[in-house]
């Protein structure tokens, strides 16, 4: 059995509104992969967890409510997202342990967080090492790692390869500062690293890059490895 998981970034599934027509051509791209056998997909919680977590925060709630209302967005998200697919659960599993046992029923098991304290960064990579997928899909809204933020630095260079040990280190200077945001949480990464889960960053908004993957282990964004 072959699997993979995908990680959804809120940040191409619910920008201004949630991005429908995305989920609707990414569960058709899905549907005509025929080299993997299982699918896990892991999204997040975007402008809908953005905008609860900011707002409250200026009336002092406390972080791990805060990330209580991150997780019920991307568990929404998530939600959305199963009614594009068929064979998929049809309850948003709580915890991997759940997810994993829902693998052996669906050929497609979507999910969003699980518990305070991380983000779905960390979810997938868990959810990849416990079902044994070797490649992880990070889809966000970026076309790779760069060296810098490259909205705001047009110097910033792009990565094509990054060791595990060159992103940890990386993923380190972009969280020092507040507010700061990284292309994947530490802890994602050094679980990635144990486990040697091959990681592609790629623009999730560009369907090619999933099947190019997926059929022949290559991409135009970012391998960690
Ligand atoms: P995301 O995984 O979408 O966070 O979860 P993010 O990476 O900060 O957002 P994007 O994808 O780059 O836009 C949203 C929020 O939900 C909480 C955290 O507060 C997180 O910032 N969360 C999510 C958890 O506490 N635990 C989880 O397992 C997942």
């Amino acid at each position: 059995m072959k699997s993979v998981v995908i990680s959804l970034g809120g940040s191409i599934i619910s920008t201004d509104r949630l991005n429908l027509e995305l989920m609707e051509s990414f569960s058709v791209a899905m549907g005509d992969i025929k080299s993997y056998d299982k699918f896990g997909i892991v999204v997040g919680g975007g402008k809908l967890a953005r905008t609860y977590i900011s707002d409250l925060k200026k009336y002092n709630v406390n972080d791990n409510i805060l990330d209580e209302i991150g997780i019920n967005a991307t568990r929404i998200n998530a939600l959305a997202l199963t009614t594009f697919f068929d064979d998929v659960n049809s309850k948003i599993p709580t915890t991997i342990n759940d997810a994993a046992e829902m693998v052996h029923n669906y050929r497609y098991v979507i999910m969003g967080g699980t518990e305070p304290g991380h983000t779905t960064d960390t979810v997938s990579t868990l959810l990849a090492e416990r079902i044994g997928a070797s490649i992880l899909i990070n889809a966000t809204s970026v076309d790779g790692v760069y060296s810098g933020d490259p909205r705001a630095d047009k110097n910033a260079k792009k990565f094509d390869r990054l060791s595990y040990n060159d992103a940890i280190e990386l993923s380190i200077q972009n969280s020092k500062g507040a507010g700061t945001n990284t292309f994947m949480d530490i802890t994602a990464l050094t679980i990635a690293k144990r486990s040697k889960i091959k990681i592609f960053v790629v623009n999730g908004l560009n369907l090619d890059e999933y099947k190019n993957i997926l059929y022949n282990s290559k991409c135009d964004g970012t391998l960690i490895s």
